[in-house]
């Protein structure tokens, strides 16, 4: 049941310290787009003073019940099944929103949907924190993520390294004002959002 990521082995230290930065109240943090699990663990056990909620759709869900159970971690809840294009969202409330390395995979009804969804579920001061490759209108991508855009699109049409000026027209359009963003290891970016 236990799926194991690579790239999480790789980028999960590097966040880490950024969340460790900027998530230093305690709180509940609704996770989106959760994958194996292995991110839910790490830092649901680097952070104990953070409640840690996976979600992903319902077929990867196995995946990080086995993950937390083998961890047995107090602050790491059972995962509960969250489409981004459900109407209904399983957490009402929450401190902060993490989606790392979904953005790109999601159509861009999807990305609509996650900021909504973050917009309404933020109380006053949360943070929308998300990780992965961004273009920059002003900047040429870099080529390893021409090379990864060109191979999402193949894979499906709908996926892309987004535009981050799109995506932060998104975040104010749904009263999120840009609070970081930070380079990270292999041309990816650390963005977080403040709800006002
Ligand atoms: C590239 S994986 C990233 C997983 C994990 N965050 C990581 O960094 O390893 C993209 C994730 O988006 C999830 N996803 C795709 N469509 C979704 C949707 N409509 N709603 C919520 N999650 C979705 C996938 O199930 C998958 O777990």
């Amino acid at each position: 049941m236990k799926q194991f990521s690579p790239s999480c082995e790789r980028n999960q230290e590097p966040i880490l310290a950024v969340l460790r930065e900027i998530f230093t109240a305690p709180g509940l943090v609704l996770e989106i787009g959760s994958g194996s699990g292995q991110h839910a663990v790490h830092f649901a056990r680097a952070l104990p003073h953070l409640a840690w909620q996976p979600t992903d759709i319902a077929e990867n869900l196995p995946s990080i019940a086995a993950w937390r159970a083998e961890a047995g971690l107090p602050n790491l809840r059972e995962p509960l099944a969250l489409d981004l294009f459900a109407d209904d969202w399983p957490v009402k409330q929450t401190r902060a929103v993490v989606c790392i390395n979904t953005i790109h995979i999601v159509s861009w009804q999807g990305v609509e949907r996650l900021f909504a969804g973050a917009g309404r579920v933020l109380a006053p001061g949360g943070i929308l924190y998300v990780y992965g490759p961004y273009r920059y209108a002003d900047r040429p991508l870099e080529p390893s993520n021409e090379d990864f855009d060109r191979w999402l699109k193949a894979r499906d049409p709908v996926s892309g390294v987004r535009l981050f000026e799109d995506v932060n027209r998104l975040a104010g359009q749904n009263g999120l004002l840009l609070a970081g963003d930070r380079a990270m290891p292999a041309n990816n970016r650390s963005i977080w959002w403040q709800k006002g």
